[in-house]
C-alpha cells in the first residue's frame, strides 16, 4: 500500500512533537471526506492525513471475523508510518465493529469512532417513526442494534442497508453522475406510514451518503430530517485533542496528505483529493 513513505523518523518523535502530529481520517473510500470538511473547519492549524482503505472498498460487503482481523492490521501500519495524534474513524461500518478492539490493540492511542446517530434521531422525531440508512455491514452489528435498544426504545426504527449507495456516492464523487432513479429506489424503503404518522427523520449512518443527501431531498416521497453525524464526530476530536506544542504549520512537509491502500491513483480521484486540499503521492 502507499502509506509506507513516510514511516520510520516518526518513531522517534518526543510527546510534545505527537501533540502536534496529524490528525488521521479513515474510511474505505472518499465518505471520510464529509467528516475531514468539519474537521478543518474546527481545527484549521492541525495537519490531517486522509486515510482511505480503497483496496477493500467496499466495507459493507465484507465478513465481520476478516474486516476485523484486516483493519486492526492496517492500522498498527497507519500509526507506525504517521504517528497521528488522533485517529478518527470516519466509517460507521469500521467503528461498529472494531472501535472497541482498536482501543483495546492500540491503548495509547486516541480513536472517535462514527455509529449510527440513533440517540440524536430519538430525541428529535416528532412522529417516532426513524429510519437508519447504512450499509449492509452496519445493519447487521450487534453495536447498532445496541444503540436502538438503549437510545431508541420506545420509536420505531427501521434499519435499511443498502448495496449500492456507498459505491453511488464514489462515483458522483469522481465523475460528477449519479443516477437518481437508482438513489431513489435505494432510499426508498425508509419511508414508511403507519397508523396516520410517517418517518420524519432518516439517519445517514455511513460517512458517504451526505454527498447525495440533495439527491436523496430530490427524489424522496416526502421531506425528512436528514441527520449526518460529521460536525458531531469532528467536535469530539476537537474536544479530546492536546493542544499542540507550537501553533501553526512550518514547512512544506506538512500538507495534508492523502494516502490510498491500493496505491493505485487515477486523475479523478487525484483532482478530487486536489479539490479536498489533500496532497497525494503518485
Ligand atoms: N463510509 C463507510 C461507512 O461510513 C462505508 C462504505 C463501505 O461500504 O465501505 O459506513
Amino acid at each position: 500500500m502507499a502509506t509506507s513513505r513516510c514511516s520510520g523518523d516518526h518513531r522517534r518523535e518526543s510527546v510534545a512533537q505527537m501533540a502536534d502530529g496529524p490528525v488521521l481520517i479513515f474510511d474505505s473510500g472518499v465518505g471520510g471526506l464529509t467528516v475531514l470538511r468539519e474537521a478543518r473547519v474546527l481545527m484549521p492549524h492541525r495537519r490531517f492525513i486522509y486515510a482511505a482503505d480503497d483496496a477493500a472498498f467496499p466495507y459493507g460487503a465484507w465478513e465481520e471475523p476478516e474486516l476485523e482481523r484486516h483493519i486492526l492490521a492496517l492500522f498498527s501500519r497507519l500509526l507506525d508510518d504517521y504517528s497521528p495524534v488522533i485517529s478518527v474513524i470516519a466509517c460507521n461500518t469500521a467503528s461498529t465493529l472494531v472501535i472497541n478492539s482498536l482501543r483495546e490493540r492500540f491503548p495509547g492511542h486516541l480513536f472517535v469512532g462514527t455509529v449510527p446517530a440513533i440517540k440524536p434521531a430519538a430525541e428529535r422525531t416528532a412522529s417516532g417513526l426513524v429510519s437508519v440508512l447504512a450499509t449492509p455491514g452496519t445493519v447487521k452489528r450487534q453495536y447498532t442494534r445496541d444503540l436502538i435498544r438503549q437510545w431508541a426504545s420506545k420509536c420505531h426504527v427501521r434499519l435499511v442497508g443498502s448495496d449500492r449507495l456507498a459505491a453511488l456516492a464514489e462515483t458522483y464523487m469522481r465523475d460528477g453522475y449519479v443516477d437518481e432513479s437508482a438513489v431513489h429506489a435505494e432510499i426508498a424503503p425508509c419511508f414508511i406510514e403507519q397508523d396516520g404518522r410517517r418517518t420524519d427523520i432518516v439517519v445517514l449512518a455511513c460517512t458517504h451518503y451526505p454527498f447525495l443527501v440533495n439527491r436523496m431531498r430530490k427524489t424522496a416521497p416526502w421531506p425528512v430530517d436528514w441527520i449526518d453525524p460529521a460536525e458531531a464526530i469532528a467536535r469530539r476530536a476537537l474536544s479530546l485533542l492536546p493542544k499542540p506544542a507550537k501553533a501553526g504549520r512550518d514547512d512544506d512537509d506538512r500538507r495534508d496528505l492523502a494516502v490510498f491502500t491500493s496505491g493505485r491513483l487515477d486523475g479523478s480521484t487525484e483532482n478530487l483529493m486536489r479539490g479536498f486540499g489533500l496532497f497525494t503521492y503518485r
